[in-house]
């Protein structure tokens, strides 16, 4: 049986709302004590798409490509897929695995309708990315989780994922660089899930849309490297930053391929033809393109830490992946829906309660936003801060 009302709001998305608002009461020339909203809430890449992935779209608009394609997703796309598989992980893909959607949103909903029945758990790690539990809850399915320990780097212990397995366990969620925690699995972690996967039959969820947004040299894996019991999603959105173009994949175990496909068709009929084409340039445009981005986003993510500790925030530990802090505020509350809306009226930062990924007393900041907005935001917070009671005073 569904169950909506278990369904949380994804907080994020409400201070981003009320942010717009406040930006519309500036221009009206309400009075404020900032003169800007500074936007650290949200996790969009503010680097624009490159030039070849907007022109590969225009030109398939202009090519009459505006029909419905397959509704797995165009065959080229899905051929490019395997190749970027093949290419970065050395790993074999089937192409008829590969399904495109219309974002990796859409796919997680159709992998979790067909898996997931009321009653059923699914494990993951805590904090989480705020829409898994919200999926799971939706259809009256359970989701089980593994808390990950800021002494551990936040990392996802394979040992905690063994001691939570019941009979009612249909998947293992993992999500790796991780959205709040910026934790990366390591290949023994991500083996030892993928072990216990292979000896108990239940399937892995591996959301890598992270992926090529890590800072350390170690190269980065898949789950597919150590397990075919898996569904892997990715996207665009991030690492090609293409949120707005709406563009996802996964590939899933050949089995589920049949059973994907007739739900896609019922509910999505097909992905936009041309995005599709823009994301086969996407996939093929090479790394070194994306080089500067990734290490300007690891400038800022060295800024941001030592100025969250310096304002008064515990940063427990230096993400890896994806681009985004999460700072402890347990110091100062242990609401971080109210303290982030006050963080917000008061100083103009905008930034996400912890409550969002059940990291309740922490801030999620993201630096997806430039150095200048990220140190003028800094200013303004490590003042703020300093009225704020502490509790531990
Ligand atoms: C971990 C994680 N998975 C999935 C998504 C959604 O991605 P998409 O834009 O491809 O739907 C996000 C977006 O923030 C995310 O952080």
């Amino acid at each position: 049986m569904k169950n909506l009302d278990d369904v949380s709001p994804f907080y994020v998305m409400e201070v981003l709302e009320r942010s717009n608002e406040i930006e519309d009461e500036i221009r009206r020339g309400i009075k404020k004590p900032y003169d800007s909203v500074i936007h650290l809430e949200i996790g969009e890449p503010d680097f624009p798409s490159l030039p070849c992935i907007k022109e590969a779209a225009i030109r398939a608009i202009e090519e009459g490509d505006e029909k419905y394609t397959h509704s797995l997703g165009d065959p080229e796309l899905r051929n490019a897929v395997v190749r970027k598989f093949e290419k970065k992980y050395g790993v074999s893909v089937n192409s008829d695995c590969v399904i495109a959607g219309s974002g990796t949103s859409p796919l997680l909903l159709a992998v979790c309708m067909l898996l997931f029945k009321e009653g059923d758990e699914i494990i993951m790690a805590r904090p989480y990315y705020a829409a898994y539990p919200n999926f799971i809850r939706s259809l009256g399915a359970v989701p089980v989780f593994v808390d990950t320990k800021p002494e551990e780097g936040f990392r996802l212990n394979p040992e905690d994922v063994r001691r939570a397995v019941t009979p009612k366990t249909k998947a293992i969620l993992t999500n790796s660089p991780a959205n709040p925690t910026g934790a990366i699995l390591s290949p023994d972690d991500l083996k030892a899930v993928a072990e216990i996967s292979e000896e108990t039959g239940i399937p892995i969820i591996a959301d890598e849309i992270y992926q090529g947004i890590a800072y350390g040299d170690e190269k980065e894996h898949t789950i597919l490297e150590f397990t075919k019991n898996a569904f892997v999603l990715n996207g665009f959105s991030k690492y090609y930053c293409m949120t707005g173009w709406r563009l996802g994949y996964m590939v899933v175990p050949e089995s589920y391929v049949r059973p994907i496909q007739k739900l896609m068709q019922n509910y999505f009929i097909s992905v936009n033809a041309f995005v599709q084409k823009a994301g086969i340039a996407a996939l093929e445009s090479p790394d070194e393109e994306y080089r500067s981005m990734i290490e300007t986003y690891n400038e800022r993510r060295i800024c941001l830490v030592s100025r969250l500790r310096k304002a008064g925030f515990v940063v427990p530990v230096d993400p890896k992946g994806a681009f985004y802090v999460l700072a402890d505020a347990r110091n100062y509350t242990d609401d971080s829906v109210a303290f982030a809306s006050k963080i917000l009226e008061e100083t103009g930062v905008a930034c996400t309660p912890g409550l969002d990924f059940g990291a309740e007393g922490y801030i999620r900041f993201s630096y997806a936003n430039s150095r200048e907005n990220i140190e003028k935001a800094m200013d303004r917070l490590e003042k703020w801060l300093k009225d704020q009671p502490r509790k531990d005073a």
